[in-house]
């Protein structure tokens, strides 16, 4: 389990919001794939949370990406690129639990790749962009 309270916070509010479901989601995950190490698998249960997971980062990282647009963040395409890198692997990993159930692989990524990256991620490009744009006066409107 991540707790909350070990995440990294960054200077903007609806930015912690996120970070904050994206925890719980990968929560809901590890207990899922706990459930599975003693044999109370629910594969459908995995599917949904691993797409709900998949939903909120599309629509989290997307969030990010309109400020740094607002202020034409110069380091947008190193940021844009890190999100769209997981998204691709987060994709990759619905379709091959779909395929093979392969409970190893999925304990990996939800347990090691996921929560590594999670938090490198806020504690690099989540935290520089978002002091940067709170210096530029944001969060602001999106229309
Ligand atoms: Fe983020
Ligand atoms: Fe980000």
């Amino acid at each position: 389990m991540i707790n909350f309270d070990d995440v990294p916070k960054v200077a903007l509010e609806f930015m912690n919001t996120d970070h904050e479901e994206a925890t719980k989601i990968t929560n809901t995950l590890q207990t899922l794939i706990g459930a599975a190490d003693n044999g109370q698998t629910n594969p459908q249960a995995i599917s949904n949370t691993l797409e709900k997971l998949l939903i909120h980062c599309r629509e989290h990282f997307s969030r990010e990406e309109v400020q740094m647009q607002k202020i034409n963040f110069p380091p947008y395409p190193v940021h844009q690129g890190e999100h769209q890198c997981v998204l691709n692997e987060m994709e990759q990993v619905l379709e091959n639990w779909r395929k093979s159930e392969d409970l190893v692989a999925l304990k990996r990524h939800a347990f090691e790749t996921l929560p590594k990256w999670f938090i490198g991620h806020i504690e690099s490009m989540d935290s520089i962009t978002a002091l940067f744009i709170v210096r530029c006066g944001g969060p602001f409107e999106s229309e």
